[in-house]
């Protein structure tokens, strides 16, 4: 049995030291991040950096070459297979591009994280669950859609739906705005906020979208050569006198 921060002050992630190569090619060089409850910090840094890289080697969708990884306090790179799953099953994770089943329905969509518990779950349950998922994202009555019938903003909140599903305590969204329309992007940055602040969730958001930085960061963290070159605020950073700081601002 997982027990969660939830009541006490530690940092919900901590990564220290983690490193990463593909080949001879560096990509993570010693990064290192904390994220306390309920704070959503942004990893910004340009495109190929290694922000991706970073979410999966925390996931253990790749593995580290080297580092201290905790969520909960748990140290997840000796995790056995199962113990992974169920610390992955109470982990939101909205992936680039938002990566919805395309031969499923939205309700299919969203009964999918739910799979290892539905021998549990009554048919009425599970309905009601794919509803309020689908009521917190502003989408009721959508269940029976097609991926192919929805906009690019409604399939982001269907993929932050089915991150909710679950009830997770920390989400990670890999460039949710990326793609969108600016009023798309800014309504599904206010969908963050609203879910950071009803489920008091921890996350990690990487974005290089600064209108999103700028909206939904408690704190930003800017990975540069592979490692945390700054950390402050949205306002510390933008006076940053440092040119590799304020090419994000220009
Ligand atoms: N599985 C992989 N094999 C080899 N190189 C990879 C792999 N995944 C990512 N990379 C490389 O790592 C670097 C960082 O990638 P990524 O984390 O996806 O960047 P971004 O910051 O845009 O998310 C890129 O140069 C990419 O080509
Ligand atoms: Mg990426």
């Amino acid at each position: 049995m997982i027990t969660t921060a939830t009541n006490t002050n530690d940092p919900v992630i901590v990564i220290r030291n983690m490193k990463k190569s593909f080949g001879d090619h560096k990509v993570l060089d010693g990064f290192n991040l904390t994220v306390n409850k309920g704070e959503n910090v942004v990893v910004l840094g340009k495109s190929g950096s290694g922000k991706s890289v970073l979410i999966k080697c925390l996931m253990r969708l790749l593995e580290a070459d080297a580092g201290e990884m905790k969520i909960f306090g748990i140290s997840i790179p000796g995790l056995s297979n199962k113990a992974l799953d169920e610390l992955r099953s109470k982990i939101g994770f909205l992936f680039q591009g938002s990566a919805l089943y395309d031969s499923m329905t939205v309700k299919e969509n969203l009964e999918f994280p739910l799979r290892r518990h539905l021998n549990k779950l009554s048919k009425e349950d599970v309905g009601k669950l794919v509803g309020a998922a689908l009521e917190n994202v502003g989408l009721p009555d959508i269940e029976n859609k097609m991926p192919s019938e929805l906009s690019g903003g409604m399939k982001k909140r269907v993929g932050i739906a089915r991150m909710l599903i679950i009830k997770p305590e920390v989400l990670l969204y890999d460039e949710p705005t990326t793609g969108l329309d600016p009023i798309t992007g800014r309504e599904i940055n206010h969908l963050m906020l609203d879910v950071q602040k009803k489920f008091n969730t921890s996350s990690i958001i990487i974005s290089h979208d600064m209108n999103c930085v700028r909206r939904t960061a408690n704190r930003i963290v800017v990975l540069i050569e592979g490692k945390c070159y700054a950390e402050g605020t949205y306002n510390e950073l933008k006076n940053s006198n440092d040119t590799s700081i304020k090419q994000f601002f220009d």
